[in-house]
């Protein structure tokens, strides 16, 4: 069906959270705690956008507040960003999981659940209206700009999409994940550095 279906004009964010906290555009809702709405000033400079709440997201319905977050925290402040002044959401709005014994393990969302959530994320950026955009990871890349944009095509430019820039970087969790945690951190660091010196006007 996808979110379009059930998304009202929203005309301020509350509002449009209100909206998707009801959504079944796509079967996530069913397993899922609650939706996880963007979190962030409504007049956001920049807006960063992940692939998908993660279990901690789940139960507290707020963005990036899990390991990745506190690692994606931890980047903005050294790269002279603060988080407070970034609008922070996600491609998906709901968590997706396979459970392994007490655990839920994310599995990563289908093209189809992206598009279904896609009316959110428009929502988002119509109504915060970013001069940047910066995509964490690969989901969210191929959500703000099509199927076939790759991460690497982005790292360190800034293409234009209608009245705002895009631009990426990897996912706060592949830094997590990676053999070379501190070699991955400074990389990512770099980034953020990178965007925060030269794609602000
Ligand atoms: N990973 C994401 O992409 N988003 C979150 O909110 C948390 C983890």
């Amino acid at each position: 069906m996808g979110a379009a279906a059930c998304a009202p004009a929203a005309p301020d964010l509350p509002a449009g959270g209100g909206a998707a906290a009801g959504c079944r555009g796509c079967d996530l809702y069913r397993n899922a705690t609650q939706t996880v709405f963007g979190e962030g000033p409504a007049d956001a400079r920049v807006v960063m956008v992940g692939e998908q709440p993660g279990d901690q997201e789940d139960t507290s319905g707020l963005p990036f507040v899990g390991p990745a977050g506190r690692l994606l925290d931890r980047a903005l402040g050294e790269a002279g960003f603060d988080r407070g002044e970034i609008y922070v959401t996600n491609a998906v709005k709901h968590f997706k999981f396979v459970e392994r014994g007490k655990r839920r393990i994310h599995k990563q969302p289908s093209r189809t659940e992206v598009v279904a959530c896609s009316a959110w994320l428009a929502t988002e950026l119509e109504l915060v209206d970013p001069e940047l955009v910066v995509c964490l990871g690969a989901v969210a890349a191929k959500a703000v700009l099509g199927p076939a944009t790759t991460v690497g095509e982005l790292r360190g430019r800034v293409v234009a999409r209608g009245a705002y820039g895009v631009t990426a970087t990897v996912h706060p969790s592949s830094v997590l994940r990676a053999p070379d945690r501190t070699t991955a951190y400074a990389d990512f660091l770099g980034d953020l550095a990178h965007i925060r010196e030269t794609a602000l006007r």
